[in-house]
Order: C-alpha cells, then sequence, then structure tokens
C-alpha cells in the first residue's frame, strides 16, 4: 500500500515549492508550521499509508482555503489548490518559483543527482541519461528483460493456485533494474543490493531526523552502503573496459562510464552514483505498481485479458521458440526498418 502512495508523492513534491521570499514576505497564508521539522509530516504520512491522503489535502483546504502554510519533510512548504495556482506554477510564478527536492531525497540520493543540478550541469547529466534512456536505445534492452520475466514465471508463477502479486512485481522489477542498470545479473552480489535498497526506499518519504533507528537514519546508512557497492561496480567495469574494450549498451553504469569528451569523461564517478541511484529509485515502485495494476484489470476484466492474450500468441506466432516477444513494433523501429530495407 505504502508503494502505490509514493507514487501519489509523484505527484505532490509540484506542490512543495517554496516561494521566494519578497519584501511583502509579512503576509504569509494561514496555516501553521506545527511543532519544528516535524510539522505536519507524521499526519501526512500516516493519511498516506492509510490511503487517505487525498482527503487529508482537501480537510486542509476546508480548513484553511485554497492557499495554506504548513511544514513538510523539515521545510517550510505552502499548498496551493484549484486551476489558478496551477496555472501560477505552471507558468512560473513569474520567474519566482524554482523546483526543488526535500532534504531527505538529496540527503539519500546524493547531491549530484539530476533533480539537485542546475544550467549546464543539468543539461550534461540529463543528456547522458537520456542516452541511456531513449526509445532507440530501449529496444536493446528487450532480450534482458525477457529473460528476467521468463525466469521470474517459471520461479515464482507457474504451478501456483494463488500469487501476491505486488511483491512479485518488486521483485521482478529489482532484478531488472540491476540487470539493466548495473550489468548485475541473478547471483550473489545482486542478492547483496535487495535489502539496503529496500531501507533505503523507506526513506526517501520520511521525516529527515537523523538519530539513531529511525527510518532516515537507516536509509542514509543503506545509502552509504550502496554507494560503495556502485562505487566497487564502477571500479570493476572500468577495468573491464580498459581490457576488453567499451560496450555502452551493457547496462547504464557502462553507458555513462563509456561517455568521454576531449579526452575527459563527461560524468564524474559521484555524478555516475548517484544518477543510478536517482534512476533506480525513479523506476522502482513507479514500475511495480504500474504492473500490478494493470494485471488487476486482465484478472478483473475477462474480455480485455482475452483480447491482450490473443494479441500476444500472434506476435508469438512470428517468432521462432525462444525468441523475445518484442509486442508490436515502435512506431520509429517500423520507420527505420523499412528505411534501411531490411525487415
Ligand atoms: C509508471 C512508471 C513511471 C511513472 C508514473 C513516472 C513518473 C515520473 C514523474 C511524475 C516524474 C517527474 C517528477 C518531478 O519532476 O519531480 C518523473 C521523473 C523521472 N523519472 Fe519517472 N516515472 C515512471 C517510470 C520511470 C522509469 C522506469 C525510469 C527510469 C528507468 C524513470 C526515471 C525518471 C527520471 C530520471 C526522472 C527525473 C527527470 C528529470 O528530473 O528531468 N521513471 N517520473
Ligand atoms: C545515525 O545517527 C547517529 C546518531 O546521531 C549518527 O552518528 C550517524 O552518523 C547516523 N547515520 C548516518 C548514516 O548518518
Amino acid at each position: 500500500m505504502t508503494s502505490i502512495l509514493l507514487v501519489a508523492l509523484l505527484l505532490l513534491i509540484p506542490i512543495l515549492f517554496l516561494l521566494k521570499r519578497t519584501k511583502q514576505s509579512k503576509r504569509v497564508p494561514p496555516g501553521s508550521l506545527g511543532i519544528p521539522i516535524i510539522g505536519q509530516s507524521l499526519g501526512y504520512l500516516r493519511a498516506r499509508r492509510a490511503n487517505i491522503a487525498e482527503k487529508w489535502v482537501e480537510d486542509r483546504i476546508n480548513k484553511y482555503g485554497p492557499i495554506s502554510k504548513l511544514s513538510l519533510f523539515g521545510k517550510p512548504t505552502v499548498l496551493i489548490h484549484g486551476q489558478a495556482a496551477n496555472k501560477f506554477i505552471f507558468a512560473n510564478g513569474g520567474g519566482n518559483i524554482v523546483n526543488m527536492q526535500i532534504q531527505s531525497i538529496k540527503m539519500i540520493l546524493g547531491d549530484r543527482n539530476l533533480q539537485e543540478l542546475r544550467g549546464k550541469d543539468h543539461s550534461r547529466v540529463r543528456g547522458a541519461l537520456v542516452s541511456f534512456l531513449k526509445p532507440e536505445s530501449l529496444k536493446q534492452y528487450v532480450g534482458k528483460i525477457d529473460e528476467e520475466v521468463r525466469r521470474h514465471i517459471q520461479m515464482h508463477w507457474e504451478g501456483k493456485q494463488q500469487v501476491k502479486v505486488l511483491p512479485l512485481m518488486k521483485t521482478l522489477t529489482f532484478n531488472i533494474i540491476s540487470s539493466l542498470l548495473f550489468g548485475l545479473e541473478s547471483g550473489n552480489q545482486r542478492d547483496q543490493f535487495m535489502n539496503p535498497f529496500q531501507e533505503l526506499m523507506k526513506g526517501v518519504v520520511s521525516v529527515p531526523i537523523n538519530i539513531p533507528f529511525t527510518r532516515y537514519n537507516r536509509s542514509l546508512k543503506a545509502s552509504a552502503k550502496i554507494q560503495n557497492m556502485l562505487k566497487e561496480i564502477v571500479h570493476q567495469k572500468k577495468v573491464e573496459q580498459e581490457k576488453n574494450g567499451v560496450n555502452p549498451r551493457q547496462d547504464l553504469i557502462s553507458c555513462m562510464l563509456s561517455m568521454v569528451e576531449d579526452d575527459k569523461q563527461v560524468l564524474t564517478e559521484n555524478e555516475i552514483i548517484h544518477n543510478a541511484m536517482l534512476v533506480m529509485v525513479a523506476g522502482y515502485d513507479t514500475s511495480s505498481v504500474l504492473i500490478t495494476f494493470i494485471i488487476r484489470l486482465l484478472a478483473n476484466e475477462p474480455a480485455i485479458c482475452a483480447a491482450v492474450l490473443q494479441e500476444q500468441e500472434e506476435i508469438a506466432k512470428g517468432k521462432l521458440l525462444g525468441e523475445p516477444n518484442m509486442g508490436r513494433p515502435f512506431k520509429d523501429e517500423v520507420l527505420l526498418e523499412s528505411s534501411n530495407g531490411n525487415s
């Protein structure tokens, strides 16, 4: 349940803008900032865990009106609601607002993750990530994903009367992430990532109080551990690339390592590690929750399920035994293939 709500966080982030202080800043919106650091965070997190975050926001709006102040995740925050408010945000508030991540995310993912960067640094790092994530690149990963899905179904679904989908989709998503981002196929090194990764995720939306046994403290510890593991992987890959040459399509880390301009690595080691962590966190709950909803839909709607199954079977007919099922081709793939004349 928490994970479904994590998706809701992505939608909430745009309202966590800090209004730049201006001369008239004495006119602040109604509402209280609550207890220092904690503010309204615990109430909000509790509402999210109970899946009533929307009601929590609605109650606030009923109490204070469409604009109110509060304190979330250690920062004074303004909650604004309604059409005019959306327009204000998307029109950049006349140049008065910037996008910021909450403190806990910055501390956990590292200060060189894309969301912390501005201007030239942002374009450089974003360009590196996009070269791995653009559609033409994504096609290269279908084989690996297909392999992971087949192994997953064999291990966890075949012969079962009943399955719990969400935890399984988290395992599958984690395995695909490890393979595509870090080049970790199944095995010991990959299994060592699982626990710290889950600890890290739990602290992403938490009250940033760094004392022993808080979620945030455990998450920071897990983040340090993962950063060390990633550092090790980066070094392994560097040695590998010097020995065997570069294969930037292998995984995200290889891709980022292989980017060189004027004899200089485009990304620093910290940038590689922090952004590998950003993509890992960005793709995990989002993808696993979405797949779970798709499976729920297919389970509840036999007609849709039958149509999807038929479509898949038709595609599979055109494949060799064991060949990855890539589904319908991307539009640009059709264009590329017909222009190369090799389809
Ligand atoms: C159903 C799946 C997904 C949903 C609903 C989703 C949603 C979002 C949203 C709403 C944002 C904007 C957040 C903000 O600006 O604060 C975002 C950013 C981002 N997402 Fe996703 N995402 C999904 C899957 C993925 C996957 C699979 C990856 C990577 C493999 C990914 C990587 C990223 C990155 C790197 C950013 C930051 C981009 C930037 O700051 O320019 N996401 N996502
Ligand atoms: C967790 O809290 C303790 C006590 O404040 C602190 O010494 C330690 O550095 C914290 N851990 C991390 C990873 O920040």
